[in-house]
């Protein structure tokens, strides 16, 4: 069978994400994301486009690595300012019955007991379509606004991960059995205290005892998001995620990716099929070629390079603000994101990018390839994608909001279904039914299911102690 191709809108709560500058289009409304009716109104299109869901990036702190300061961001309104991505999701899940919301939260500067409550609040409130982009960010700027000199060194930060997804599991998963609450009025009990359980975490980096506060939300555990790409981060991402981001501007390097990340997967135990990729691509499509070529030259003309080099600078950890435009960008390793400046270089070594080509790339899409042309041509060109790499879908960036995704639902969603390459319409359940065709919970053998308690206990289990025993 084809497969069915996967889509979300790639989004943030603040203006341009991905096309720095293209906020001054005549067209462009972005900079009303303060506002709820925006959401409101994008989450309908996204439906109506049948969309799996909307993803939320989010980073903490200000891409102030370019001219070691923030100026250049401030100016340019390179993804500051920037709001809290997950109190927008309410209004939207008001508005729509089956879109899904894959928010970017960092583990790093937020504690597991109060950020699981929040997850399980969001889950309750969206009936069962949340989904969490595991993140552990990348600036130093985050950290030192945190209190710490400098963020945690790349690989370390991903052991506070594994240590962190560990408390969260025992949180979602292993404190309330799925009948401890009982709302009977006639026994006056509301939540027998036999079926919930006192987590005692004592690790390395986190201390926790204490029960989860929500009751049992539909999925306990959110839809698993990830987006790394260096080993250790695949090596994250296979043993914990269910969708992994990835983001390159070409085939050639997206390709053995994912061949990379399916044997991880593999070798953890999982399906491979068990995770879905989606990789991050750019849609400029208009009634035919010429004008889908005329846009793209429309929307170029927008473009802020300086706001493209705050994006790499923050994104490497590299200050491009001293590279002339003929500069070749160089390799090199640090704290910031492997993968970013590993797909300018190392990761296609047929391809030499100058400083200058590297701005004009990120200037429509950010890192993500583009796709220019006619309905039937961006259709085809999504269709080689998916062939020739492996991907299950996209994550789509934005240039004018909301018209590109307006054109994308009206014009390449119809194709897509003319095909048979894309759903007509949502099936029933939580965000992780929809994806996978399963239940709402995890299963094993992904490691959240081994701290379940009660009849879908895996035996075997090192489980929590249950609060009654405490008393
Ligand atoms: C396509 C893509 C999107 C990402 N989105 C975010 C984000 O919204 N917030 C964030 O803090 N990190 C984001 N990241 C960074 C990753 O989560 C990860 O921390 C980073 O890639 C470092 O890991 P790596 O060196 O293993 O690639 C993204 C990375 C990629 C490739």
């Amino acid at each position: 069978m084809t497969k069915q191709i996967r889509l979300n809108a790639f989004d943030m709560n603040c203006v341009g994400h991905q096309s720095p500058g293209l906020w001054r289009h005549p067209r462009d409304t972005s900079s009303n994301y303060t506002s709820l009716a925006y959401w409101t109104d994008l989450a309908r299109t996204l439906e109506r486009g049948k969309f799996d869901g909307i993803f939320l990036a989010d980073v903490m702190g200000v891409y102030d690595v370019y001219g070691s300061s923030p100026d250049a961001a401030l100016r340019n309104g390179v993804q500051v300012p920037v709001n809290d991505p997950t109190l927008i999701i309410p209004a939207m899940a008001a508005v729509t019955e089956h879109l899904g919301f894959g928010v970017t939260c960092t583990l790093s500067y937020e504690p597991p007991y109060p950020f699981a409550r929040r997850m399980s609040t969001l889950d309750h409130l969206t009936n069962g379509r949340i989904g969490w982009n595991i993140v552990t960010g990348y600036l130093d700027s985050a950290a030192k606004a945190m209190g710490q000199a400098r963020q945690v060194a790349h690989d370390t930060r991903y052991e506070i991960a594994e240590e962190y997804m560990e408390v969260v599991y025992k949180l979602w998963e292993g404190s309330w059995e799925d009948d401890a609450v009982r709302r009977d009025r006639a026994s006056g009990i509301y939540t027998d205290p036999s079926k919930v359980h006192r987590v005692a975490h004592h690790g390395t980096y986190f201390d926790v005892e204490g029960i989860h506060l929500s009751e049992p939300s539909p999925q306990r555990t959110p839809v698993l998001y990830q987006a790394g790409s260096s080993s250790k981060g695949q090596a994250f991402a296979a043993g914990h995620s269910e969708c992994v981001f990835v983001g390159a501007p070409s085939r050639q390097i997206v390709g053995p990716t994912i061949a990379r990340l399916r044997k991880q997967v593999a070798a953890q135990g999982r399906d491979p099929a068990d995770v879905l990729v989606f990789g991050m691509m750019t849609v400029i499509v208009g009634e035919t070629d010429e004008a889908a070529l005329r846009r793209l030259e429309d929307y170029k003309s927008y473009v802020s390079h300086e706001g493209a080099l705050v994006l790499m600078s923050g994104w490497t950890g590299i200050d491009f603000s001293g590279c002339k435009s003929e500069d070749v960008v160089r390799h090199i390793r640090n704290d910031a994101v492997h993968s970013a400046i590993d797909r300018f270089t190392i990761a296609d070594p047929d391809r030499i990018w100058t400083v200058g080509e590297v701005a004009d790339f990120i200037g429509i899409g950010g890192a993500s390839p583009v796709i220019v042309g006619s309905p039937g041509r961006v259709a085809d060109e999504l269709e080689a994608w998916i062939r020739e790499t492996d991907l299950d879908g996209f994550n789509l960036t934005y240039q004018v909001m909301p018209e590109t995704f307006v054109d994308f639902v009206d014009l390449v969603v119809p194709e897509l279904q003319r095909r048979g390459i894309y759903k007509r319409d949502y099936s029933p359940g939580s965000l992780r039914e929809k994806l996978f065709g399963s239940g709402p919970r995890l299963r094993a053998p992904h490691p959240a299911a081994r701290y379940r308690r009660g009849a879908e206990a895996v035996t075997g289990d090192i489980l929590p102690e249950p609060v009654a025993a405490l008393r």
